[in-house]
């Protein structure tokens, strides 16, 4: 046996299958395609409104009127879905824009539906946005989120955006029981039919600073590490995966991505259902304005984010950079 041969053939055996790029393409074992994205869109109150938000370049608040050519740009690249935000005219402790029929988010779903019935949209369904103390859910005396009170009006919500024609709704509140009181509701309105797409693993981040600019829902006193999950725990968020889907999740969730890969692997390796992973608000920051200082390739680093993300195990990538990257994907 002579080592120095067998040496020379192992390191040739790695390189042989990486020579050329139809080579690569062959023996790739993650693939990215637009079909797995679902983007983001703020919507906002008023008239031909298309206003750019700072923080996050590319992305834009956007009223109503606008969404029917974004819908149609955003199906024509090929995306499946979008998930919306709202942005109320006004806010009050209640957040009671959340659940009016005529709401932001509510007008929003019917323009995209005429103009672009195929694509699927997907409501958040939280309270943060249309509160003026900028919390997930109304207070109580000790100024902490009224859990049953919350239940409630987030009921309300999703049932609202389900009337509206939303084909999916996304609860975010961290509330504990939201995935069961809105299941529970949604089908005693006759909504049996519209799937609940779970923010099961969310995780208290540093990361949704941008986000807030664009929603305008910074939390006006405290954080929300009192709902929202704490970033070192892992096993933690397996029993948050597993109540989720036990009160009848369709689609489980972990959020932020890159940063919690591991939260996305663990997900994948305990449970079937379908992940969703979001790539949140500043993990685009960070690829943007690295990008835009020349300090990395932006195309190289979003395709080598979304590709770690599907590598990790999501099915779904919630992603601002899905237009960009859906373009030059087929
Ligand atoms: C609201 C909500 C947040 C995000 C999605 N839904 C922000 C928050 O919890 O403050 C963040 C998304 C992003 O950063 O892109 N509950
Ligand atoms: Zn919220």
């Amino acid at each position: 046996m002579s080592t120095g041969t067998t040496t020379r053939n192992l390191f040739a055996r790695h390189r042989r299958t990486r020579s050329s790029a139809g080579m690569r393409r062959l023996v790739r074992e993650t693939r990215l395609s637009a079909d797995c994205f679902m983007y983001p869109l703020f919507v906002t109150h008023g008239r031909g409104v298309r206003e750019p938000i700072a923080p996050m370049p590319g992305c834009f608040q956007m009223s109503a009127d606008q969404l029917g050519q974004e819908a149609r740009e955003i199906a024509s690249l090929g995306i499946p879905a979008v998930l919306l935000f709202g942005i109320p005219s006004q806010k009050d402790p209640m957040g009671t824009g959340a659940y009016d029929d005529a709401g932001v988010v509510q007008e929003a779903v019917r323009a995209i539906k005429d103009a672009e019935h195929e694509l699927v949209v997907a409501t958040d369904v939280c309270l943060c946005e249309y509160t003026d103390h900028g919390h997930c859910g109304p207070l109580d005396y000790r100024g902490e989120v009224d859990n049953d009170v919350a239940l409630e009006l987030l009921a309300r919500t999703a049932v609202s955006h389900a009337r509206a024609g939303a084909d999916l709704v996304a609860p975010s509140a961290m509330v504990d029981g939201q995935v069961a009181a809105i299941r529970e509701a949604l089908d005693s309105e006759g909504h049996a039919q519209t799937p609940i797409m779970a923010y099961a693993a969310k995780y208290a981040s540093a990361f949704f600073g941008p986000f807030r600019v664009a929603a305008e829902s910074a939390p006006k006193f405290g954080d929300r590490r009192g709902y929202q999950m704490d970033p070192p725990n892992v096993r933690e968020a397996m029993r948050e995966i597993a109540a989720d889907v036990a009160e009848g999740a369709d689609i489980v969730m972990v959020k932020p991505a890159l940063p919690y890969l591991d939260i996305i692997a663990a997900a994948r390796a305990n449970f079937d259902h379908p992940i969703a992973a979001y790539n949140v608000s500043g993990e685009y920051a960070m690829v943007k304005a690295a990008a835009a200082n020349g300090w990395i390739d932006e195309r190289r680093a979003t395709l080598e984010v979304l590709t770690a993300i599907r590598r990790a195990g999501a099915d779904i990538v919630i992603t601002y950079h899905a237009k960009d990257a859906a373009r030059g994907l087929e």
